[in-house]
C-alpha cells in the first residue's frame, strides 16, 4: 500500500510553512510544545466551512431540508456552539449526546433522537427536553413513548432498505439481518408503520435509513433513494403520508492518498437532484429531506499530534516508532483496520524513505496506529501528526490502561483554545470506590 506520509494538497486548509505543518494558522509543533502530546487539534474554520457547504447546497438544490450533524462523530459542547448558529440540527443517539447537544446550545426543536435500544430513562429525558423527533427502531420504543408522552410525539421509523454501502462499493441485499431498522423486503416495515395509526401519542411523520459510512460512491445513495421512494409510494397508496425522509449520513473523506471522496456539494447536489427526479417519477409529494453528515463535517478538521518515544528496529522485518498515544485516543485501527497517514510536524513536506509502523503505547500487540508509512528518519522527541482524526476519535476514546484522554484544542486564525480540557489522574479515579461491606 502506498502511504507516502506527505499528503500534499489533499488536506485542504492544513498547510505547510517552512516545512512546518500548520493547522488553523497555528504551527503544529508549537501546539505540541504548549499543550503537550498526545493532542487532538481541531480546525474550527475547516469544520464550519464544510458544515456551511452542506447547508448552502441544500438551500439551493432542495430547500425543504434539514442538515443534522451526527453527534457520534465528535461530541462536545463546543461543536454545537459552532454548528447551531449555521442552522444545523443534530442527530443524537443517547442521553449523554442529547445532554451535550443541549448544553452546547442546540435547540431541542432541531434534534432527532436515534438509537436501536433507547432506555426508558433516555426516552423520558428526551420527551421532557422536547426533542423534535424520535427515530423509532423497535416496538418496545413505541410502547415506552405511549407510556410517557403527554402529547403527540413526531416519529420517523428507521427502515432497512437492503442497501449496504462500503467505501468503494455497495451491495444490494434483501437481507433482514441488521440490528437497525425494520426491513422493507420482508414486509415488517410496512406492517409496523400501518399499526402506528392507532397510537394516540406517537405521530408517524416519515422514514429514516442509513446505508453505511465512509461511502464515496454516489450510486449507493441513488439506490437507497430508489428503494425509499418506492416504499413511500407503497405507503401513500395505503393512505399513509410520508412527510419527511431522513437519508442518514455516510459521506466519505480523505484518510490516505487513495481516498477520493466527493465534496459536500458533490454528494448533496447528486442526492438532492436524484431525489427530486425520483419523487417526480413516482408522482409523490417531495418529502422534507434530512441528511446527517458526521465524519465529513469534522473528520478532516482534526489532526492528532504525538511525540515519538522508543524506536525499535527488527532486522529484516520492520521498524516500530512508538508514540505517546494509541488505541485509547484512536481505536479505529484496531477495530476497523483503518488506514491513516502521518507527517513529521516540522518536516511536513519532506518525502522520506524510511518505513515505519507507528505503534501506540497500550499493552496490546494490536495497538498500532499506522501499519506502514514512509517518513524522513524519525528521532525520539519528534512530533508527528496523524491526519484526518476529527471524526470518531475523541468520541471513541477510552481510558484503556488508565491513560488519560487527550484534550482537544481548537485552532482558528493562528489562535488556540481548549475545546475539551485535559483529563487528570484524579479525573480517572474520581468515581472509583474501594467497596466496604458491613461485615468488614
Ligand atoms: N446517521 C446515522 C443513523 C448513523 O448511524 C450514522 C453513523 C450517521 C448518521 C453518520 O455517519 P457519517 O456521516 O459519520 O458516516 N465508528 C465508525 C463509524 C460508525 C458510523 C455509525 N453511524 C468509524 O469510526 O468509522
Amino acid at each position: 500500500m502506498k502511504n507516502s506520509g506527505v499528503a500534499r494538497g489533499l488536506f485542504g486548509d492544513i498547510s505547510v510553512d517552512k516545512h512546518r505543518l500548520t493547522v488553523g494558522g497555528c504551527v503544529a509543533s508549537e501546539l505540541a510544545h504548549e499543550y503537550g502530546t498526545p493532542l487532538y487539534v481541531f480546525d474550527v474554520d475547516r469544520a464550519v466551512k464544510t458544515a456551511k457547504a452542506y447547508v448552502d447546497v441544500l438551500k439551493r438544490e432542495y430547500p425543504h431540508s434539514t442538515v443534522c450533524y451526527a453527534s457520534k462523530a465528535f461530541c462536545c459542547t463546543g461543536i454545537y456552539s459552532l454548528l447551531a448558529p449555521l442552522g444545523l440540527g443534530a442527530d443524537v443517539v443517547s442521553g449523554g449526546e442529547l445532554y451535550t447537544a443541549l448544553k452546547g446550545g442546540m435547540s431541542p426543536s432541531k434534534i432527532y433522537f436515534h438509537g436501536n435500544n433507547k432506555t426508558e430513562s433516555e426516552i423520558k429525558y428526551a420527551l421532557d427536553a422536547g426533542v423534535e423527533c424520535f427515530v423509532v427502531d423497535s416496538a418496545l420504543e413505541v410502547e415506552l413513548l405511549e407510556k410517557h408522552a403527554v402529547k403527540p410525539q413526531n416519529v420517523l421509523v428507521r427502515v432497512n432498505p437492503g442497501v449496504e454501502a462500503h467505501t468503494h462499493r455497495f451491495i444490494q441485499t434483501t437481507t433482514v439481518d441488521s440490528k437497525f431498522g425494520f426491513s422493507i423486503a420482508d414486509g415488517t416495515a410496512e406492517s409496523f408503520i400501518a399499526a402506528l395509526g392507532v397510537r394516540k401519542n406517537v405521530k408517524f411523520v416519515g422514514l429514516a435509513c442509513h446505508i453505511g459510512s465512509q461511502i464515496f460512491e454516489k450510486q449507493s445513495f441513488e439506490v437507497a433513494i430508489d428503494k425509499m421512494t418506492d416504499f413511500i409510494l407503497r405507503l401513500e397508496k395505503r393512505g399513509i403520508a410520508v412527510e419527511r425522509l431522513d437519508l442518514g449520513g455516510g459521506f466519505g473523506i480523505h484518510y490516505i492518498d487513495q481516498d477520493l471522496p466527493l465534496t459536500p456539494e458533490g454528494y448533496m447536489t447528486n442526492s438532492a437532484r436524484y431525489l427530486r427526479a425520483a419523487v417526480e417519477k413516482r408522482g409523490i409529494k417531495p418529502p422534507h429531506l434530512i441528511v446527517e453528515p458526521g465524519r465529513s463535517i469534522v473528520g478532516e478538521a482534526g489532526v492528532t499530534l504525538y511525540t515519538v518515544g522508543a524506536i525499535k528496529t527488527i532486522k529484516d522485518v520492520k521498524t516500530y516508532a512508538a508514540v505517546d498515544g494509541g488505541m485509547f485516543d484512536n481505536p479505529r485501527v484496531a477495530l476497523y483496520d483503518a488506514d491513516y497517514t502521518a507527517v513529521i510536524a516540522d518536516k511536513a513536506d519532506i518525502d522520506g524513505d524510511f518505513e515505519y509502523a507507528i505503534a501506540g503505547k497500550c499493552c496490546e500487540s494490536g495497538d498500532v496506529l499506522i501499519r506502514s508509512v514512509k517518513l524522513p528518519e524519525l528521532r525520539t522527541g519528534d512530533v508527528i501528526a496523524v491526519l484526518s482524526t476529527g471524526a470518531y476519535h475523541y468520541s471513541m476514546a477510552s481510558n484503556y490502561n488508565r491513560n488519560v484522554i487527550p484534550p482537544v484544542v481548537a485552532v482558528k486564525n493562528g489562535r488556540s483554545a481548549y475545546m475539551v480540557k485535559p483529563q487528570t489522574y484524579e479525573d480517572i479515579t474520581r468515581n472509583d470506590v474501594i467497596p466496604k461491606f458491613s461485615e468488614d
